[in-house]
């Protein structure tokens, strides 16, 4: 491992030599500087981790050493060194960034516990730094709730698709975020300041549709009044996103496909050969494999299209993601309807989790919006739910009395979803408070799911964390 880098700042070239010793015998590495000046340019070329700076000496002194060293984005850790009878320069230094000061003359004990304590210090809030870097990359996609593998693999991939121009295709059941994925990547992309724009290719008419993407001059058909653009016009610098994509017709599909081939078009009527710079992102719940194979669907401009495609799971086979998104629309709701639900009852999640959400999180998210509405209380009860979700609870769920008459799974999970609960459907939380591993609980909620769509559960003894 690399030593640690002391950097000694004093004017007195015996101070330095004394302290070098000292800190060399200690393991650390020394470099000396004899005033701010010459201690600015060794903090960049010498990068050390501590600076133990005398506070006044000629040229630069050590405070305003300090906040140079702050300005130019210095990690340093500083120890400020000053005359016993100075305390008031001590004070400002701490002030203006110091991790700690010794007094003149220097005792050489209190150098050691002063210089390692700053230096852990340092080091803690690096560790936090970097820990905070990592979190932020890992959830950069704040409106998309959800932490299950599942859903990350599709952040992966937009993550890397975003700086790109590629074009990308949605594809995935109806409800499961695919609209939102596309404004995702586009606010991800250095698109972001130019429009996203959206066509739900299966709301308008062939004609319409046609003259809604690529505009037209006036009179070019019955109700052209004026010259129009069209949304690839207005969507240039910025991506247009083609929802319901396998609605269009043959004659569209052919215009769209050139586009993507030549990037370029004419307005419906039109002569003039427009070009515009647009990232096209096309959604679609139809398997648009085998529209293709049914010969509805140009297999060429599949093709330009499936550049870089992404399949978004079905709520059912990542149920994990439920109790965040649960937590999420309930605070959403409240806001909306200045409502001061904030929770849901113990027992009620278990009814969520065992359902299997055919319209996916857009159907969990009408169910939560509707029971906060309908919500008395401060916790949604399983009377707020609707009732076909109120249904028979599979298990017994006595409240307390749990212990004497139920098997070990059957209170483990009790003990998951009703933690899941406390916390709000952290797993991370939950996680911690069971202290288990996160992947353990996404393996349970898992197994529950299956237990309660009626599979056999996996022998007993032989789950795994993989
Ligand atoms: N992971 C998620 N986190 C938060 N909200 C979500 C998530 N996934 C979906 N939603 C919400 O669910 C609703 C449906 O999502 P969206 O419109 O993106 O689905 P879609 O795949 O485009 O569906 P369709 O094929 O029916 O158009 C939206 O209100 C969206 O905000
Ligand atoms: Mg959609």
């Amino acid at each position: 491992m690399a030593k640690t880098r002391i950097l000694v700042v004093d004017d007195e070239q015996n101070a330095r030599a004394g302290l070098r010793t000292l800190l060399e015998e200690e393991g650390y590495e020394v470099a000396e500087a004899a005033d701010g000046e010459e201690a600015l340019s060794s903090l960049r070329s010498f990068a050390p981790d501590a600076v133990l700076t005398d506070v006044r000496m000629p040229r630069m002194g050590g405070l305003e050493l300090l906040r140079r060293a702050k300005e130019e984005g210095s990690d340093a850790a500083f120890v400020v060194m000053t005359a016993f009878g100075k305390v008031d320069a001590a004070v400002e230094a701490m002030k203006a960034g110091a991790e700690s000061y010794l007094l003149k003359p220097l005792d050489i004990g209190t150098v050691e516990a002063v210089l390692e304590k700053a230096l852990e210090k340092r080091r803690l809030e690096r560790e936090a730094a970097q820990l905070r870097e990592r979190v932020r990359d890992r959830y950069r996609f704040p409106a998309i709730i959800g932490d299950s593998p599942e859903l990350q693999a599709v952040f992966d991939v937009v993550r890397k698709a975003a700086p790109t121009r590629a074009t990308m295709l949605l594809l995935g059941e109806s409800g499961t975020g695919k609209e939102l994925v596309a404004q995702a990547l586009h606010e991800e992309s250095p698109r972001r300041d130019r429009p996203f724009v959206k066509v739900n290719c299966a709301a308008l008419s062939e004609t319409l549709l046609e003259s809604e993407l690529f505009g037209h001059e006036k009179g070019s058909f019955t109700g052209a009044i004026g010259r129009k653009e069209g949304r690839f016009e207005i969507a240039d610098g910025g991506t247009l996103f083609l929802d319901e994509i396998g609605e269009i017709s043959p004659p569209i599909q052919v215009k769209i496909l050139r586009f993507l081939q030549q990037r370029e078009f004419e307005r419906v009527g039109g002569t003039q050969t427009l070009q515009v710079d647009v990232r096209i992102v096309a959604a679609t719940n139809r398997d648009l494999a085998a529209e293709v194979r049914a010969g509805r669907f140009r297999e060429d401009l599949f093709y330009r299209l499936n550049v870089v495609a992404v399949t978004l799971p079905p709520l059912r086979s990542r149920k994990g993601d439920i109790p965040a998104l649960v937590a999420h629309f309930i605070e959403k709701y409240s806001a909306t309807y200045g409502k001061d639900v904030s929770g849901i009852a113990p027992g009620t999640l278990n009814a969520l989790l065992a359902h299997d959400w055919p319209g996916n999180v857009r159907e969990l998210e009408n169910v939560i919006e509707r029971a906060v509405v309908l919500c008395q209380g401060t916790q949604i009860g399983a009377d707020d739910l609707p009732a076909t979700l109120r249904g028979p609870r599979p298990g017994p769920r006595p409240a307390g009395g749990l212990i004497p008459g139920a098997t070990l799974a059957q209170i483990e999970r009790e003990a998951i979803l009703r933690t899941l609960e406390v916390v709000g459907g952290s797993t991370a939380r939950a996680a911690e408070i069971l202290d288990i591993s996160v992947r353990k609980i996404q393996y349970k909620l898992k197994e529950y799911e299956a237990q309660d769509a009626g599979e056999p559960s996996p022998p007993e003894g032989e789950e795994s964390e993989g």
